[in-house]
């Protein structure tokens, strides 16, 4: 057996791992309780699986990943309270059946706003006074901001504006007590005019008291984009706020956006690739120990090579054909070039 990832990095910050609930068990699960020292959900405790209809609440896999935290003594992340995707449509239809977006009427238009507030804070309350003693951070918002910059246009921000994201902070706090912790998630944290736009909103939020306790740079990563400098400084600045930094969906594809051409399949991909991306890690981790006062999280967006969101993505750019390989174990759970790099190890022979 290879040496932990989460004893080997300990003292600087914790290693997680988002996992859907078949990996629990068998062979990942066995890695996972290994390897790791926090989870997530990939997907059970997004809105649209806690709530498909309101006040209908779904628990039973969401409690299956809290139990398994608590028995393997695991911390948890809670993702997310709320998004503009995977929520379910029913929390903008207004009492008439028409869709909020498309109001017109402002007396209308308001009560609409309140509607949908009131119904986010109460998905938002119920779901942390269950899980309040078993979660350790919470994405109380993930991706707010749009790419170009500016608030993302969403249908939470086209019918409350900036309102939502205060009330959703407000209303975890209320919950959840003094001791949550609320983090603000989003990609290409590194990225301008988001970046500095996200700084400027979180800032703002601050000021006006906004109960934010973190950032979650998610990290979906490319082997030369971005460059290690707009990690550091990303990281840097939102430190310099007085915040948590997690980093909370790390991969690092392959492939650069759109991902084309891909490795069709997992074979195809030379060991050139694997060990460029074997350097990739050991510049990311020697750069995260280095900042190991701000980062208390690292999360990876899975486990192992056989399971990635990233194959979707690279199927939708290739006709339905494409294989990524982000992590550091290989689609065998073996270990790869890239976690002998991230542990700063010689390989084991
Ligand atoms: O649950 C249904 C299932 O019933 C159905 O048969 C199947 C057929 O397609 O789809 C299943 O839903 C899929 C879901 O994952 C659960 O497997 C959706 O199609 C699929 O779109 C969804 O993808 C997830 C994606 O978020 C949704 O945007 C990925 O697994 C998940 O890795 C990804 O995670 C996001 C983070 O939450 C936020 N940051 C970006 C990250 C990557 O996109």
């Amino acid at each position: 057996d290879v040496q932990s990832m989460q004893e080997r990095f300990e003292d600087s910050f914790d290693i997680g791992a988002a996992v859907e609930l078949y990996q629990l068990e068998g062979e990942h699960g066995e890695v996972l309780k290994h390897h790791y020292g926090s989870v997530v959900a990939e997907n059970v405790m997004k809105p649209l699986y806690i709530q498909p209809e309101e006040g209908e609440f779904y628990w039973d896999d969401a409690d299956q990943l809290v139990d398994f935290a608590n028995e393997h003594d695991l911390d948890l992340r809670y993702h997310t309270l709320i998004w503009h995707s995977q929520v379910p449509e029913w929390f903008f239809i207004d009492e008439n059946g028409n869709p909020m977006v498309e109001e017109e009427d402002p007396d209308q238009r308001e009560a609409n706003k309140e509607l949908l507030l009131d119904r986010m804070e109460t998905h938002i309350k119920t779901v942390v006074e269950r899980y309040k003693d078993d979660v350790d951070a919470w994405d109380v918002l993930n991706e707010v901001v749009d790419d170009g910059g500016g608030l993302r246009e969403s249908e939470w921000y086209q019918i409350t504006g900036d309102e939502y994201i205060k009330r959703a902070f407000h209303a975890a706090r209320e919950a959840g007590g003094e001791d949550a912790k609320l983090f603000l998630n989003d990609y290409n944290t590194e990225i301008n005019p988001k970046r500095d736009d996200l700084y400027d909103l979180v800032e703002r939020m601050l000021a006006e008291g906004v109960p934010i306790d973190g950032i979650g740079h998610q990290a979906h990563i490319q082997l030369d984009w971005p460059t290690i400098e707009e990690t550091e400084e990303s990281i840097r600045m939102f430190d310099s706020l007085g915040l948590e930094t997690h980093i909370t969906e790390l991969d690092v594809s392959l492939y650069g956006y759109p991902p084309t051409p891909a490795f069709d399949t997992y074979a195809d991909i030379p060991e050139e690739a694997f060990e460029r991306q074997a350097e990739r890690y050991h510049q990311l981790f020697t750069l995260y120990e280095s900042l190991d006062d701000a980062i208390t999280n690292i999360t990876f967006w899975g486990i192992a090579d056989d399971h990635t969101w990233l194959d979707d993505r690279a199927e939708e750019f290739n006709d339905g054909v494409g294989k990524d390989a982000p992590f550091v174990f290989d689609v065998d759970m073996h270990v790869k070039p890239a976690y002998w790099a991230m542990m700063s190890e010689e390989p084991a022979t």
